[in-house]
């Protein structure tokens, strides 16, 4: 590990009981991991299948159940998602928190949360109209496509976090 160095808490954080169990204990790792990797298969799995929907695919598939289904899987797989991210950053903490990969990663998880309120704000209020076998509108469309483009973006960061 490299000599801890930065902003006090961050010092604090990673030089923690938790923060030395997860760099020492061998298998504490791997399974917060992949509790990680679990959790954001589902979040990004259903807003893949959200996107494609709404991009026109599975037309007969209505939207509002589409969203119900999948929208609720997204939401609490944050709860797999966020404590196991946080817990790998603790045994890190200095490192991550410079490393320009992890920066760009919150920032897109940021941006793509901030998508899907205005989604769901804007276009979704009119979804009965463009429920089943309608082409959604563009706004719809748009918030869709850049769903894609955001986690995909999210997913890049997060495995290039082991190699810068
Ligand atoms: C919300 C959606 C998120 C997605 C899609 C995501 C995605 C990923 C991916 C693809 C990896 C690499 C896994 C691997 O190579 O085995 C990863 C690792 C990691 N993520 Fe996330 N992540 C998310 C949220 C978070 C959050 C909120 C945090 C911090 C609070 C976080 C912190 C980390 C850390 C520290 C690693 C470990 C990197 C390593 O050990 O090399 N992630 N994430």
């Amino acid at each position: 590990m490299h000599p801890s160095s930065g902003p006090a808490w961050l010092v604090w954080l990673e030089t923690s009981g938790l923060a030395a169990a997860m760099r020492e204990w061998l298998w504490l790792y791997p399974a917060v991991e992949i509790v990680h990797i679990v959790g954001f298969v589902v979040l990004v799995g259903a807003a893949f299948m959200f996107d494609l929907r709404l991009l026109g695919l599975a037309p007969r598939l209505p939207v509002s159940g589409m969203a119900d289904h999948l929208l609720r899987w997204a939401r609490w797989s944050l709860v797999l998602i966020v404590p196991s991210g946080a817990l790998m950053f603790t045994a890190h903490a200095t490192e991550m928190a410079s490393n320009p990969a992890f920066r760009l990663k919150l920032g897109l998880i940021a941006a793509a949360f901030l998508n899907a309120a205005v989604f769901h704000r804007v276009p979704f209020r009119s979804v009965a109209d463009w429920d089943t076998d309608v082409t959604a509108p563009a706004a719809a469309k748009a918030a869709g496509g850049l769903s894609l483009l955001l986690w995909t973006g999210v997913i890049a960061c997060g495995r290039l976090l082991a190699y810068l």
